[in-house]
């Protein structure tokens, strides 16, 4: 070596270099060390309040302003004071009530889907018990026998999807320090379908993580699971500091979701709605697809709302949405439905783009794509367990 400065300097630089890796190696939260977050999305500027409100009056937050349309929806948000069975009332007649008084007052009820006249028929009914298995066990621990976590997963499911469940179970919603895995399901004893009630008494007893209740698990009743994990979160989990609403066909990339909910600003975190923003969205008028929305239902364009396929939301905002969900009328799609919730309390959602609800069918995303993601569905119980174990592969190069 003809330079012995040269050597110096490069010594010392190498030094430094070692010095920079290892600092930045241990400040890394440790669930982000296997693989890095998804890129960063700047912080945009959000007009709206930090803090949730309520008013005595939400017609001009829900954006109802004379003339108010005659659809049945509209009228009764314009009316409504508090639904019928919210509240503290237990009675089912009251909720029935209303029902039988949207079937009569809506003129062409008799030509709506089925699945939505029966919706109608009890969308105001919301109290239901628990399902609990006949021979015993299946209750679900308290948090405060757990520990509170820091992100609870709140997965949809059906009861006959034990595929769907299993997958989970064995790839991101493994045990993991500071998350907790609860299925949300309506009774497996199933109108008209196959028995299911012992096997999924048996998978309760075994996991412990299933929360059931006894109401038929259709497409229209998903709403029922959302306010019974809220009324549920109240008396069991009122700590948790977020919770992942996802579908079980959903893979959420959950040490990449921890380290983005960990570096939120806390004015942020403290009202979270995130997931993958609709602002634009109309009801479509179409008959025939699951999605159908009649014009003397509803009239308008939908809330901002995040796409039920996976989305977060701050924990402390449960109650808030009980109280918002008391006073907004009911709405046959889940994930519309908590937008308005949110509206209503004066929350906007967030957008973030690694949530992607609608991935093409069949194409399960490659595991260097999906470092950079946070959530993707529908992904097969298959193709998510073969995702996992390639994610964890510490050859892993992209
Ligand atoms: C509620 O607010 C709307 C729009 O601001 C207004 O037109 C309506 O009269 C109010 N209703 C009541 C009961 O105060
Ligand atoms: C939701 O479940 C309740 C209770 O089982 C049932 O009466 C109602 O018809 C269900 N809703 C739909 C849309 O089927």
């Amino acid at each position: 070596m003809r330079c012995p400065k040269c050597l110096l300097c490069l010594s010392a630089l190498l030094t430094l270099l070692g010095l920079k890796v290892y600092i930045e190696w241990i400040s890394e939260p440790r669930l982000r060390k296997a693989y890095p977050s998804p890129r960063s999305t700047p912080l945009q500027a959000t007009p709206e309040s930090w803090e949730p409100t309520l008013p005595a009056n939400l017609s001009a937050r829900l954006g109802q302003t004379r003339p108010l349309p005659s659809a049945y929806w509209n009228q009764q948000q314009w009316r409504l004071g508090t639904l019928p069975g919210g509240g503290d009332s237990t009675e089912a007649g009251g909720c029935r009530a209303w029902g039988a008084a949207a079937a009569t007052e809506i003129p062409d009820f008799a030509s709506y889907p089925e699945a939505l006249r029966s919706f109608l028929l009890t969308a105001a009914c919301r109290h239901f018990p628990q399902w609990l298995p006949a021979g015993g066990g299946g209750q679900v621990a308290s948090c405060s026998d757990t520990g509170v976590p820091y992100l609870l997963l709140a997965v949809k499911s059906d009861p006959g999807h034990f595929a769907e469940r299993q997958a989970v179970r064995e790839t991101w919603g493994r045990p993991a320090p500071g998350v907790r895995l609860l299925f949300l399901l309506g009774s497996p004893v199933g109108r008209g379908g196959p028995h299911l009630d012992s096997l999924v008494g048996w998978e309760s007893r075994r996991y412990s993580d299933l929360l059931l209740w006894d109401f038929f698990d259709v497409p229209f009743n998903q709403t029922l699971k959302d306010l019974l994990l809220l009324a549920w979160l109240g008396h069991h989990c009122p700590d948790v500091t977020f919770v992942l609403h996802a579908q079980d066909n959903a893979f959420v990339h959950t040490p990449a979701l921890l380290g983005h909910l960990r570096g939120l600003p806390s004015t942020w975190a403290q009202v979270l709605y995130l997931g993958e923003v609709f602002t634009q969205a109309k009801p479509l008028r179409k008959p025939g697809g699951p999605f159908f929305v009649p014009g003397s239902f509803f009239e308008g364009d939908y809330p901002a709302y995040a796409s039920g396929g996976g989305y977060v939301i701050a924990g402390r905002l449960a109650p808030w949405l009980l109280q918002a969900a008391a006073r907004v009328a009911p709405f046959p799609f889940d994930d519309v439905y908590t937008g308005l919730c949110f509206r209503a309390l004066g929350l906007v959602p967030r957008a973030h783009p690694g949530f992607h609800t609608a991935w093409p069918a069949g194409h399960s995303p490659e595991p260097c794509v999906l470092r950079d993601l946070l959530l993707v569905r529908p992904l097969s119980p298959q193709d998510s367990i073969r995702l996992w174990k390639r994610l964890q592969d510490p050859q892993l190069q992209c």
